[in-house]
């Protein structure tokens, strides 16, 4: 049977897409526990509804759990999770160093694993729930100059699928939705590889031409209240699809880069990008 998502812990809640998704469920009449490191309310957001802004830093399994606790004894049940807390480190893959690429996965993939565990158990116990997360188009079109970024989100979409097919059983349902470019404040948030900014590196000239290509693009990309509108959808549908890729455009691109050869798939983005 469908179980109505009444309440839903959304990570990222603050700005950007988590915060678009977090005004249209509360339009919807859910009730949201918007969860973010400075606790701050969601962009734009009016006060008229139920959306409860939290200190919870993705990285803090301790603070996971006792939001969890929280939504439990505020509310008695905890209906859906969105992972969406997430941020980038460009740069060459030769030049990025493994502190710096343990840092693009501590919070955008760890992160993802940490508050999904914290909510697994509840979604056991109660025999329904819901997993979404944020994944990218970037998990099937790699990214030169992000090539962690784009094997973090390839690793959180295949993760995703896999635990669709492991929670079914439970009734639990999960699914991975897929942004093109949008217009927050995740351009701005990039940090670039240390060795990559120095004047001597072989990659710097290509590394910048390739990063400003992006921000372009992200920047004169679609309003997150587009991928708000695809979460929302997928909290109200009976059944979750498992991948998801909002827009007819972006979905038509994950498409032809699945079955067109991908030598001529990477000389494009490299076209583009590099
Ligand atoms: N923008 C795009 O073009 C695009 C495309 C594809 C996928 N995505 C994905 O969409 C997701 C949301 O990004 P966005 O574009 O909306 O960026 P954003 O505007 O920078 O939002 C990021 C949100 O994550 C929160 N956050 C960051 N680190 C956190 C942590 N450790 N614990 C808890 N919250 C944390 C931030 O708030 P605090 O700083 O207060 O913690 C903020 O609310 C990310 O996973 C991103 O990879 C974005």
């Amino acid at each position: 049977m469908k179980e109505e998502v009444k309440v839903v812990l959304l990570t990222g809640g603050s700005s950007g897409i988590g915060a678009a998704a977090a005004r249209l469920m509360c339009q919807a009449g859910m009730t949201v526990y918007a969860a973010s490191r400075s606790g701050k309310a969601p962009e734009g957001y009016s006060g008229n509804g139920n959306i409860f802004p939290v200190v919870m830093d993705v990285n803090d399994e301790a603070a996971i759990r006792e939001v969890v606790e929280r939504i439990l004894s505020e509310q008695g049940r905890l209906d859906a999770v969105v992972c969406n807390a997430g941020n980038g480190i460009a740069g060459p893959i030769e030049e990025t160093s493994i502190e710096e690429i343990e840092t693009q996965f501590r919070t955008t993939f760890y992160g993802v694993v940490k508050t999904i565990d914290a909510c697994l158990p509840v979604f056991r116990e109660q025999k329904h729930g819901r997993v979404i997360t944020i994944s990218s188009v970037a998990a099937v079109a790699p990214l030169p100059y992000q090539g962690f970024y784009s094997a973090v989100k390839a690793g959180i979409l295949n993760l995703t699928k896999a635990l669709a097919i492991e929670t079914r059983p439970f009734g639990i349902q999960c699914c991975s939705i897929l942004p093109g470019d949008v217009r927050t404040g995740f351009t701005a948030a990039r940090k670039v590889a240390l060795k990559a900014q120095a004047e001597d590196s072989p990659y710097r000239k290509r590394t910048v031409r390739g990063i400003a290509a992006m921000s372009k693009d992200e920047q004169e990309g679609m309003e997150p209240e587009v991928i708000g509108k695809a979460i929302l959808k997928q909290l109200r549908r009976r059944r979750m699809r498992p991948e998801v890729t909002p827009t007819f455009i972006y979905s038509l691109l994950v498409w032809a880069i699945r079955r067109f050869p991908q030598s001529f798939v990477l000389r494009v983005i490299g076209k583009l990008y590099s």
